[in-house]
């Protein structure tokens, strides 16, 4: 259903547009948006949930910090940037520790957090929420 060639043009547009504001210049045009229920609560629970979950207990979560859980909208607001830095940002560790995500998710993953998520968390913060 999702287009590699749309995907590889929309990471084209979004390289412009560093630092998580909400890209302009057509990059976040996709009619729906990517959005946590379309596309980040499925990304998360793929790769991510099996370690960072507050529904799993401290020993089955492989060293995985309690505290850092991934599996609410809400924790995926309080962990927007460090979900960018730990799985796009080729500099740090990558997560999950053994990899996992195709080159296709990390695409949507990226415009997901570019278009969608960093924004919405960078508003969240300024409405008061931690
Ligand atoms: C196999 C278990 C496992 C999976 C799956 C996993 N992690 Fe982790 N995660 C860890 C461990 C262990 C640590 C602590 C060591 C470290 O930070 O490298 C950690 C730490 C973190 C931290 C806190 C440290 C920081 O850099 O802020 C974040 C955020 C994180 N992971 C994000 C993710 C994301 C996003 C995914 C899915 C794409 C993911 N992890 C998948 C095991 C996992």
């Amino acid at each position: 259903m999702f287009r590699l060639s749309f995907a590889l043009a929309a990471l084209g547009a979004l390289s412009a547009c560093e630092g998580g504001e909400a890209a302009d210049s057509g990059a976040c045009d996709r009619d729906p948006p990517l959005s946590y229920d379309n596309f980040g609560r499925g990304f998360l629970e793929k790769q991510c949930t099996g370690c960072h979950s507050s529904l799993i207990r401290a020993e089955q979560r492989n060293d995985a910090p309690v505290g850092v859980d991934l599996n609410s909208y809400r924790d995926a607001l309080l962990w927007a940037e460090r979900i960018q830095a730990r799985v796009l940002d080729p500099e740090v560790p990558t997560m999950p520790p053994g990899g996992g995500p195709s080159a296709d998710e990390l695409i949507l993953l990226d415009e997901w957090l570019q278009c969608d998520l960093l924004p919405a968390a960078a508003a969240w913060r300024e409405e008061g929420s931690p």
